[in-house]
């Protein structure tokens, strides 16, 4: 329909007659003559409509609405210098056209203005019902060539190294990955009801068995839990699986994978083996599994110092087994006052969100501390030394005190510490300079203690292997629930963006993990009978990793949501607002499922 585009348009195509097509962006008339942006997919270009030019041909330009799409035939000229614009690459021409066709009206008023100018002004919600209309703008394309630029890359890599792309089930069996399933019931068997797969996971174990060797699939995965900017209830992983491969292998060449996604996409060298840490550390010094390392403010243990000063709180803490941790917020004197750390303000809100019954504080003032008068009363001289000591603390500092269960401790210290990190701009704004902080997890603990139901469960998935001795039958009875996993998650900046393991390929392990996270024999036979089965015709030693495509996108892209990475996103109550899934189905076939409705008020 067209013999250029846009963005192909230079200086030599002056005085050239063209066809183009797209959509009117936006129009200015500047008495008599009219003026009109033409985009297209690559770009676009200034069309200018002269009265001598026809009157219908002038009457049907002055009628176009933004968003019409349009065909055009005109001659290219140069624009006069004082209306280049430097800020497009078309900027110096413009086309006088002398045919127009309209290839389709725009019958409704538009929700939002597309025109890229007015891009960050529009409600999300609406940018999701109108996906269409956010995608035309241009941003989201761009994000999506990215994805998928980063998906070449990645099929290259694996390929070189011959692994097969492989898909598995969507309706399939559970898989514990720790949420909740979409279900899917079954026609043919009344009652039944497939689960939607949480991941591959033990298809592709089952691949390994099976002699595949190298398995990889983008795969799509469905989880049933509740959002975050970082999570989606159908996101797609980077999953793979390699057969007689140790832990320190996959970790390595992994890591090859990531600096060449970051090379070919972002032309930036990544120096240097990813630092690690074990889980451990990271609790213990960040008080989360998925540290931010781009920021000091660790947690510090000062249960020592602070549990017999004769503070309610911080007795009652230490008595009952739990802990007083703190961060130290360097200059935090100056840039955080008190109204912000009382309750009602924002920062000890954090804290109580997080689960934490308070916030204690301390500033550090002229050597001396500055407190509340309970904490302040029993501190004496060589404690408050200490104390200043143990959090590296100085004039000026301020150093804000959690003090309960350590779970408790840990979770809100570090939900405090990343909210002030956000607040005083500890990290660069996401950028392109900004700093890349890989940071590996491992050593995991086998096993979680699920405090409601006093039970133990998987903290990765139940197929991980332990970092045991398995020669030594003692070992495997003593140790196996204190046990820690060969496995490990790759984290950015304090995202999670992937993880893996080397799994459990001996059936009697296998059950017996299964067992430790409260199966019993019936269970396991019901629920993974199959994969029992095939441990016990010759499973190789195997293991992998999955990662987070859409939140590696996300971290490339320098967005703060991944759905800015997805074309058609959720929203954050797991609707898709433009086709208004989920919704209400025919009683026909409903009837067809023997499925019957009732909705408990
Ligand atoms: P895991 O559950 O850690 O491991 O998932 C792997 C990675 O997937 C991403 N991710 C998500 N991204 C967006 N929305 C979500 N709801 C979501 N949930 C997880 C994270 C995470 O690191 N089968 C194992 C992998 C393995 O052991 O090989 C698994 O699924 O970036």
């Amino acid at each position: 329909m067209r013999n250029k585009i846009c963005n192909d348009l230079n200086n030599s195509d002056i005085g050239q007659s063209v066809d183009l097509c797209g959509w009117v962006d936006r129009r200015r008339d500047h008495g008599g003559v009219i003026f009109l942006d033409l985009r297209d997919h690559s770009g676009f270009l200034q069309l200018t409509f002269n009265p001598e030019d026809g009157t219908d041909l002038f009457n049907t330009a002055e009628k176009l609405r933004n968003e019409t799409v349009i065909f055009v035939r005109g001659v290219i000229n140069k624009r006069p210098e004082e209306s280049i614009n430097n800020n497009i690459s078309t900027g110096s021409l413009e086309l006088n056209v002398k045919e127009l066709k309209i290839l389709n009206e725009v019958k409704n008023n538009l929700p939002f203005p597309v025109s890229i100018h007015d891009y960050e002004n529009t409600k999300e919600e609406l940018r999701i019902r109108y996906r269409y209309l956010d995608l035309r703008r241009g941003k989201l394309i761009q994000n999506l060539k990215t994805r998928h630029n980063i998906l070449k890359v990645v099929r290259q890599y694996l390929d070189q190294h011959e692994f097969t792309e492989v898909e598995t089930p969507l309706l399939t069996k559970s898989t514990p990955e720790g949420a909740r399933d979409f279900l899917v019931p079954s026609r043919i068997s009344k009652g039944d009801f497939f689960a939607l797969p949480q991941s591959p996971q033990l298809f592709k174990q089952l691949l390994m068995v099976g002699g595949l060797n190298n398995y990889y699939q983008i795969a799509k995965c469905f989880r049933d839990e509740d959002l975050r900017a970082d999570r989606q209830p159908e996101f797609t992983q980077l999953d793979m699986e390699m057969s007689f491969i140790t832990e320190e292998e996959i970790i390595n060449f992994n890591e090859k994978l990531i600096k060449k996604i970051w090379k070919e996409i972002l032309n930036i060298n990544l120096k240097g083996d990813f630092p690690r840490m074990t889980w451990q550390e990271a609790i213990d010094n960040y008080g989360t599994d998925r540290p931010d390392t781009r920021y000091e403010m660790t947690l510090k243990d000062v249960g020592n110092i602070l549990g017999n000063i004769g503070f309610n709180i911080f007795t009652k803490a230490i008595k009952s087994g739990g802990s007083i941790k703190c961060i130290n917020v360097k200059g935090g004197n100056t840039s955080i006052s008190n109204v912000r750390i009382k309750p009602g303000g924002d920062i000890f809100q954090v804290a109580l969100d997080a689960g934490a019954g308070g916030l204690a504080f301390i500033r550090v003032k002229d050597n001396d501390i500055d407190t509340i008068g309970a904490i302040k009363n029993n501190l004496d001289e060589s404690l408050i030394k200490n104390l200043l000591q143990t959090t590296n603390a100085e004039e000026g500092d301020l150093i804000l005190l959690g003090a309960g269960k350590t779970e408790i401790v840990n979770q809100s210290l570090d939900r405090v510490r990343q909210y002030i990190a956000k607040e005083l701009h500890l990290v660069d704004d996401v950028s392109a300079n900004k700093k890349w902080n890989f940071l590996w997890i491992t050593d995991f603990p086998m096993f979680a203690k699920n405090e409601e139901e006093n039970r133990l469960e998987a903290l990765h998935h139940p197929f991980c292997a332990p970092k045991l001795d398995l020669n030594k039958k003692e070992s495997l009875q003593n140790d196996l629930e204190i046990s820690t996993a060969k496995a490990y998650d790759l984290v950015l900046n304090g995202l999670e963006i992937g993880g893996g393991s080397i799994r459990i390929h001996q059936s009697e392990l296998q059950k017996k993990v299964l067992k430790t996270v409260g199966l019993s024999n019936e269970e396991i036979d019901e629920k993974f009978g199959f994969l029992i089965e095939a441990l016990e015709m010759g499973a190789p030693p195997h293991g992998g990793i999955a990662f987070g495509l859409d939140r590696i996108v996300m971290l490339i892209i320098g967005a703060d949501s991944i759905r800015e990475t997805i074309a058609f996103p959720k929203n954050q109550q797991a609707k898709c607002l433009m086709t208004k899934a989920p919704s209400n189905v025919a009683k026909s076939q409903l009837k067809e499922l023997d499925i019957e409705i009732t909705i408990d008020e």
